[in-house]
């Protein structure tokens, strides 16, 4: 397994291996790896085969993260992460620096954003306005760099793989972008690098909202419910777990996330709560 570190270096490999005709498989990641993120890989083996090439970029990109969030306590553990990488028999580890993907931002010599205008509105986006630019930016520059013909993001950030996927899409990007179930732990609580942050109390509580995504299932099996109805059921619903603190639970049409009115079978659903400081999400299709 290589490491490289130099964006030079990566794009000169891959350039190599497109024109030895060799398919690239990528996954992005910040690192702190949990099975939901070798899941990824995995599924990027599968789809370039033995003969592709499988990178896997470990970079927790500051432009995603506002100025009042964790980019500099987020967890990092990159010899762990290596490890776990270099078993699963990854080919390239792609490890840039700050300098080396932003140099001069803070001269302020780096102007250059990919904003999605529309699907980047709601949820995450509302929570987190400048949050989505940093994702497409980044992602967009890693692709330039990894020249990917696959691409695998996870389904535990539905909104994030839906932008990319509108970005690849209205920008041509010459990429396929796999989405993939999201992985969670014994209880339902979905793999986060995350769940790190939290106690024991706040970790044994964290399962509501599986629980709440389990709950909605149940109450549109059989029949259609009002949006408005639901979300107050599930806000008691979440009450019910004295530490959480509800940020927001949306109800949506899973291909162009507009909100939908009436909740039934095949609506999804998404939701982020809040324990301390700590702000978890979670989503499902009904
Ligand atoms: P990160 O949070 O490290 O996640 C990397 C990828 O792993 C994402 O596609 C995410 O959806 C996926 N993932 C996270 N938890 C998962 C789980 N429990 N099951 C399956 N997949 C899971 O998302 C990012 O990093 C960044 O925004 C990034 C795309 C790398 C851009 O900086």
């Amino acid at each position: 397994m290589q490491i490289v570190s130099s964006i030079a270096a990566m794009q000169r490999l891959a350039k190599k291996w497109q024109r030895a005709g060799t398919r690239i498989g990528f996954v992005p990641t910040m690192g702190y790896l949990h099975a939901g993120h070798l899941s990824l890989v995995r599924a990027a083996r599968k789809r370039v085969g033995t003969n592709g090439k499988v990178v896997v970029s470990i970079y927790v990109n500051p432009t995603q993260f506002a100025p009042t969030e964790d980019l500099a306590k987020y967890p990092r553990d990159l010899k762990r992460d290596l490890k776990l990488l270099r078993e699963l028999g990854v080919d390239v580890v792609f490890t840039p620096s700050d300098a080396e993907m932003y140099p001069g931002k803070f001269e302020n010599r780096f102007s250059t954003y990919i904003v999605e205008e529309k699907l980047s509105q709601m949820m995450e986006g509302a929570s987190r306005p400048t949050h989505f630019r940093g994702v497409t930016t980044v992602v967009a520059k890693l692709f330039n760099i990894v020249l990917p013909d696959v691409a695998v993001f996870g389904q535990k950030d539905f909104q994030q793989a839906a932008i990319i996927k509108r970005m690849v899409a209205d920008l041509n990007f010459p990429v396929k972008i796999i989405v993939a179930p999201t992985l969670r732990e014994r209880d339902g609580l979905a793999m986060s690098s995350r769940n790190k942050y939290l106690d024991p109390e706040q970790r044994a509580q964290a399962v509501i909202l599986y629980h709440a995504l389990q709950a909605a299932k149940a109450a549109v099996k059989k029949k259609s419910v009002a949006g408005g109805r639901l979300q107050a059921d599930l806000k008691e619903f979440i009450t019910a777990a004295p530490l959480a603190r509800l940020d927001y639970v949306e109800f949506f049409d899973p291909e162009t996330l507009e909100p939908v009115k009436q909740v039934k079978r095949g609506t999804q659903m998404a939701l982020a709560v809040f324990f301390g400081k700590t702000r978890l999400i979670d989503n499902a299709g009904l």
